[in-house]
């Protein structure tokens, strides 16, 4: 037997017992005739004990131990004098009688302890080592535990686990691709997908009723924290079924999530939100509901004074900060400068402070009267202790997306964004499109697949801007966890949405031919959603960035640095794929 216990579950019930442990040297400390070995493994940390009196030559062999040897301890469970309570087997010791190198280590590159002293970059590149980390290593299990209460709860509800190629077409729609060249099609490539939405639409035209699929997606987009180039769905489409029998299925499932994996039993069904709302009072299609300070449009409240900034303005808005009154210049001209960075781009911010005795004083008290002013109070609902902060502009989308900004960061340094508490929210009632400046045409919001609303079909003739969706989004804590729609299932009204998103009939055949022609074939009403399973798992594990629950994951720059991938092929592999390289001068 290799070992006859794990590092994290001996404790004083076991004392007495001769046991044999294998693991890694976390540390190791000498004092006196005595030498103390924290020996780690997947389940813990249990301390070993060497001493001369004992054993002279096993202390002296221990002595000589590293940091990340791997070793295997034979010894007696014993209590230990001086207890650790911040260990599970803080209580016990092993005293050593025998002690097995299995495998020395080099000096690691840094210190695999829940502190690491390694920064970013030299982690990821020993990922490896990085993984040997508890906080890292935990983030692993609760990924695999939420997987395993998908599961659970999807099989429970009649949903087959069906898997679908990776080697695709590319589609032009959505993000880009990455592509895969093909070594017995010369000058053709495969795409890998961005999600499997077309082939478990098929499957519902096999049948298949309820399909789900805990699946690789990839997409060449920027990345951001919340976004690698790939990541995992946990992908779901039902037949015979509305957008309400989605919602409350899915809705169900997060439910599971949060009490199995969180302890947490949400009761209430979720906040639904119609889209437009959430862009008025928001500014944003997955709003933070964890704090309101909703947004209060001011046009009327603030134009007309002589103020040119806001007279000239398309959009005025405010937001009321509770009990911010108190924040100094300084803090407010931080504020300033922080939506006038360039990734927000916002030209300047007013703000108004309601005093103790009801005044208020603002920062452009030169163009208003107080009159005015507590009309502003008014609207905003201010009272006294209050700071509202207002943003302007001559795009009312764009300003409603800066006053989205502001209203996150004031959320945050007010301390409203609590990581402990979660607010969930359904997002519904999408756009059907939106217009893409740099294509020159309507593009699907979602994806071309979904179904308008039935009472806005007859719009897509006149007025396709303004045409709604059957499409949803989850929102928790102003993080998208998930979306789907109900799909079109009609081949000609498929058609016409291609003709809408600019495809000749041609070109929508070549492309999605396979699609429509299936839908020829009886395709059943049908819809889904998929959820991001790297941001549950990150939103669950309190994360800020998505990697820190993914094994392997990509860099900022869509790099491995630990492969060091994407590298360049030998000029053989080329030859074999047909491929010849056109890099730009520089490169
Ligand atoms: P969508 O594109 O909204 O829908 O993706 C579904 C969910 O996947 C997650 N997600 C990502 N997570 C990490 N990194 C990324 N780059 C990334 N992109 C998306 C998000 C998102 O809500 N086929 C449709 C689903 C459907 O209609 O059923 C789809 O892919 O949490």
């Amino acid at each position: 037997m290799f070992r006859s216990n794990t590092c994290g579950e001996l404790r004083i019930a076991d004392a007495g017992r001769e046991v044999t442990l294998a693991g890694w040297v976390q540390r190791v400390r000498k004092m006196g005739g005595m030498t103390f070995v924290d020996l780690r493994d997947r389940y813990g940390i249990t301390q070993v004990v060497f001493n001369v009196e004992h054993d002279a030559e096993l202390t002296n062999a221990a002595n000589h131990l590293g940091r990340e040897f791997v070793i295997q301890v034979t010894g007696k469970v014993a209590e230990r004098t001086a207890k650790n309570a911040s260990l599970p087997t803080g209580d016990i010791e092993i005293i050593a009688d025998r002690l097995n190198i299995l495998n020395p280590s080099e000096v690691p590159p840094f210190t695999i302890e829940d502190e690491s002293d390694g920064g970013d970059d030299i982690r990821m590149r020993y990922r490896y080592l990085d993984l040997r980390r508890t906080p890292v290593r935990r983030n692993l299990e609760l990924r695999h535990k939420m997987t395993m209460e998908v599961r659970r709860y999807l099989d429970s509800k009649g949903f087959l686990e069906i898997e679908t190629p990776m080697l695709v077409g590319s589609t032009p729609e959505g993000a880009r691709d990455f592509v895969v060249p093909s070594r017995m099609n010369p000058g053709q490539f495969y795409a890998l997908p961005q999600s499997p939405q077309t082939l478990k639409q098929l499957l519902m035209v096999s049948g298949m009723d309820r399909y789900f699929q805990i699946v690789k997606c990839f997409r060449d987009e920027d990345l951001r924290a919340d976004r690698q180039p790939e990541f995992t769905q946990i992908d779901c489409e039902m037949s015979f079924i509305e957008q309400d029998d989605v919602i409350e299925l899915f809705e169900g499932m997060a439910k599971h999530l949060f009490k199995e994996i969180r302890g947490i039993e949400l009761k209430e069904p979720f906040l639904r939100m119609p889209w437009a709302d959430a862009m008025k009072y928001y500014g944003s299609d997955k709003p933070d509901l964890r704090f309101d300070m909703r947004f209060v449009e001011l046009m009327d409240v603030l134009k007309g004074y002589g103020f040119s900034v806001f007279d000239n303005a398309e959009y005025i808005g405010g937001i009321c900060a509770k009990g911010a009154a108190t924040y100094t210049r300084k803090q407010l001209d931080a504020l300033t400068e922080y939506v006038k960075r360039p990734q927000i781009g916002a030209k300047g911010m007013v703000y108004a402070r309601v005093e103790e005795d009801g005044n208020v004083k603002s920062s452009v008290d030169k163009f208003y009267t107080q009159e005015v002013l507590q009309e502003l109070r008014k609207a905003m609902n201010a009272e006294p202790g209050d700071l509202i902060l207002i943003l302007s502009g001559d795009d009312a989308m764009r300003t409603r997306k800066q006053l989205c900004e502001l209203r996150l960061e004031m959320g945050r340094q007010l301390g409203l964004r609590d990581k402990d508490k979660f607010v969930c929210l359904w997002v519904v009632d999408f756009p059907m499109f939106e217009w893409s400046d740099e294509e020159q045409r309507l593009m699907a919001m979602h994806h071309p697949f979904t179904h308008p609303k039935d009472e806005d079909i007859a719009l897509l003739d006149t007025d396709p801007a303004i045409v709604r969706a059957d499409a949803y989004d989850m929102v928790i804590n102003g993080v998208e966890v998930g979306g789907g729609s109900i799909r079109i299932h009609d081949s000609e009204l498929q058609a016409k949405m291609f003709e809408i998103l600019g495809f000749t009939p041609e070109k929508a055949q070549e492309q999605f031919g396979f699609l429509m022609n299936a839908f020829k074939y009886g395709a059943p009403p049908h819809g889904g959603l998929a959820y991001g399973l790297d941001r549950w798992v990150s939103l669950f594990a309190g994360l800020d960035s998505i990697r820190d629950c993914i094994a392997f994951p990509k860099n900022n720059s869509g790099r491995d640095v630990m492969l060091d991938a994407p590298a360049a092929l030998d000029q053989k592999q080329l030859d074999e794929l047909n491929l010849a390289l056109n890099l730009p001068e520089s490169k």
